[in-house]
């Protein structure tokens, strides 16, 4: 089903507030641009309008700019390298709106087909407040941990355990790793922990795999103008993943993977289900489904076999906040641990027990 002009603009309009708030002035000054061709430009609206996905749920705007990107990429186009720093450029909004929208002109069949395409991000910055999380899991279970991943994506967060992670004062990982998350704590102290990982694996619906020769542009394709930071991480996580033993990461839905992984749970092993940005891709009904299948779970759960649910999603009230929640079964516990950026970085851990 096409969407309205309605639909479209308030996807851009939520979209570009994102931007704002995350420190991409292209992508703000673009969106701007595109508002303002809706209803204007035959082309652009019509390109927009067709598309037969929600533009929030799927957001339009980043699909967009993935398949510009990723088609700029193949043909080495002069404004990438230009006017966007994680090419090498320098930001120019006045310039790169006009040779963004030359671009998308000269390009709209190929643009239409990869907007198909759904936003993979895989930011690793998460890694560092995911792994706080699983650390603070393993002190207080004391067991070998059995990870489930659900959204993965790459798998690149499954690995937490192989990059280092400078907390406040204690620090964890290897220090010799080729991806440093060094500065991602603004407060709080999170603690180390010893880990043994005994499973990992991921699920997801469109599972990206490390060694394929086009996952390292398909991944770029979905950072941000500014963020060189996430292009440098990505490509150390890339280089740690090729050098791990290969996941397993399966393509599935997550409600209907997790009732699978959780019906039978290890002894003597705490399984975690854990996931980053990810539930806004769900419907209202998949997001009642799958908290209620793992609290369910969890409440039949015994003290042999603990289940952990760590989560790192926006908050209800502001996007650009994300809640780093774990629940604890048996002990029924429900711990909001940190506030974080949607990348994983300013993270203010302050665990609060709240009302399971
Ligand atoms: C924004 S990305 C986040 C990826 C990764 N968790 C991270 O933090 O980098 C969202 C991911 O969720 C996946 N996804 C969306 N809906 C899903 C579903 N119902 N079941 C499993 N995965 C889903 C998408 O394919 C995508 O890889």
């Amino acid at each position: 089903m096409s969407q309205t002009i309605d639909q479209v603009r308030a996807g851009c309009e939520w979209q570009r507030e994102l931007c704002r708030k995350n420190g991409s002035p292209t992508y703000v000054a673009i969106i701007t641009e595109l508002i303002e061709r809706l209803g204007a430009d035959e082309a652009v609206t019509e390109l927009l309008t067709a598309d037969d996905q929600d533009p929030i749920q799927s957001a339009l705007c980043l699909r967009l700019f993935g398949a510009v990107n990723r088609i700029a990429m193949a043909e080495s186009a002069s404004w990438l390298t230009a006017y966007y720093p994680t090419f090498g450029g320098e930001t120019e909004v006045d310039k790169v709106v006009p040779a963004f929208f030359d671009f998308l002109g000269a390009n709209l069949p190929a643009v239409r087909e990869q907007m198909s395409i759904s936003v993979q991000t895989n930011e690793v910055g998460r890694a560092a407040p995911l792994s706080a999380a699983m650390n603070y899991v393993a002190t207080a279970t004391g067991l070998p941990l059995r990870l489930l991943e659900v959204g993965a994506s790459a798998g690149l967060n499954l690995l937490f355990d192989r990059y280092f992670v400078a907390g406040s004062d204690e620090s964890w990982g290897p220090a010799d790793s080729v991806l440093r998350l060094v500065g991602h704590f603004e407060s709080g102290r999170p603690r180390a922990a010893r880990l043994d990982i005994a499973e990992r694996r991921g699920c997801d619906l469109n599972p990206i795999d490390v060694y394929a020769p086009e996952t390292a542009n398909l991944l770029r394709s979905f950072v941000w103008p500014e963020h060189v930071e996430r292009v440098h991480r990505l490509d150390a996580a890339l280089e740690v993943a090729r050098s791990a033993p290969r996941l397993s990461i399966d393509a599935a839905d997550g409600c209907s993977w997790v009732l699978k992984h959780i019906e039978e749970l290890t002894p003597g092993h705490t399984t975690v289900i854990f996931h980053s940005i990810v539930l806004a891709y769900f419907d209202a009904d998949e997001r009642a489904r799958f908290a209620k299948l793992i609290r369910t779970r969890g409440a039949a759960t015994g003290e042999d076999q603990p289940l952990a649910w760590i989560s790192l999603e926006p908050s209800v009230d502001d996007s650009s906040v994300v809640n780093l929640v774990c629940e604890l079964w048996p002990t029924n516990k429900r711990v909001l641990l940190a506030r974080t950026t949607p990348h994983g970085t300013q993270v203010r851990w302050d665990p609060q027990e709240e009302s399971a």
